[in-house]
């Protein structure tokens, strides 16, 4: 079945972006978010987004207008009704997924397929809410969805290769590159970043070394785009946090034990960038 409607559960970050490239890229797309206010947020950080595109010449104002008329936001699971193709991107909170997919089970054409762009729950616990876990698949886009050129798909015990062809085919489709891994804690990217992330944290805080040379030595010495350190910061420390601990409930890896000292910043609020203190200081004084 060819993709023409797209549905994005969640108009934050991660969603917002997906509906831009999704957007840009051709689909029609429906969003939904809590409320009024968040929908017209959501699709105003697009319109922004889009609008600094167009400054820098990568886009025209035709291209982002076309884009923009495909997009439709509203607070109602029944717009997403007679969608191909319905990715959530709500919470990473398992509990609020699998009511979300049971509703959308409920209200959409039996043709339509589920993705979520979970960064580490398991797929399969997702689908089983559904009455159809062989059209559920994990379509993982990274942060930021607009920039970052990757999709990671990832393909539960009971996803159909019919899912897995059209979930790859959409990926490509909105130019990004496809990798496919199981259903696993962390699946490919996460698998690989967050043991390396948890290991520089660990050594801050045993006194190894610190923060700025744990990163320096990422950067000079691995031509790292950024230090791991950084990286915790930029993505936030809660949601280092919640993967590493689903990671580490999951497999029991002493690798993905999430250290003291992250727990600790976690509930002193220091987040890194979005409280503007983590690792590294991001108020003006600091
Ligand atoms: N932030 C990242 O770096 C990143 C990277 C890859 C994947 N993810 C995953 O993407 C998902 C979303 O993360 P985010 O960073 O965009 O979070 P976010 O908080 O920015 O966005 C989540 C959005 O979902 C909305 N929402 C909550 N419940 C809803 C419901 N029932 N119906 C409609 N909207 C609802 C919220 O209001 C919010 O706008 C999570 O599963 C996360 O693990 C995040």
């Amino acid at each position: 079945m060819k993709i023409k409607k797209v549905g994005v559960v969640g108009c934050g970050f991660m969603g917002g972006g997906i509906v831009q490239v999704s957007a840009v890229s051709g689909y029609d797309v429906v969003t939904t978010d809590i409320s009024d206010d968040a929908v017209a947020r959501g699709i105003a950080a697009i319109k922004d987004r889009l609008a600094k595109k167009v400054k820098k010449s990568e886009i025209t104002q035709q291209q982002v207008d076309d884009a923009m008329g495909r997009i439709k936001g509203s607070t109602d699971i029944n717009v997403y009704r007679d969608c191909d193709l319905v990715i959530e991107s709500v919470y990473e909170d398992m509990e609020l997924k699998k009511k979300l997919f049971a509703e959308l089970d409920k209200v959409c054409e039996p043709k339509t397929y589920f993705g979520t762009n979970t960064s580490c729950l398991p797929v399969i616990d997702m689908a089983m809410a559904t009455s159809r876990p062989e059209k559920v698949v994990g379509i993982h886009f990274f942060t930021p969805p607009p920039l970052m050129p990757l999709v990671e798909i990832m393909e539960s015990v009971k996803t159909s290769k019919e899912t897995m062809d059209m979930a790859v085919e959409f990926g490509k489709s909105v130019d990004k590159s496809v990798i496919v891994a199981k259903d696993t804690p962390g699946f490919i990217v996460n698998a690989q970043m967050i043991p390396n992330v948890l290991n520089a944290v660990r050594m801050v805080e045993s006194g190894i070394a610190t923060a700025e040379d744990i990163d320096l030595g990422a950067v000079k010495g691995l031509s790292h785009p950024i230090g791991p350190i950084a990286l915790a910061d930029f993505f936030g420390l809660d949601v280092l946090y919640a993967i590493s601990a689903h990671m580490y409930e999951e497999t029991k890896d002493p690798m993905l034990k999430p250290p003291l000292m992250l727990k600790r910043m976690v509930m002193a609020r220091m987040l890194g960038r979005k409280t503007g203190k983590g690792f590294y200081d991001y108020t003006s004084k600091g």
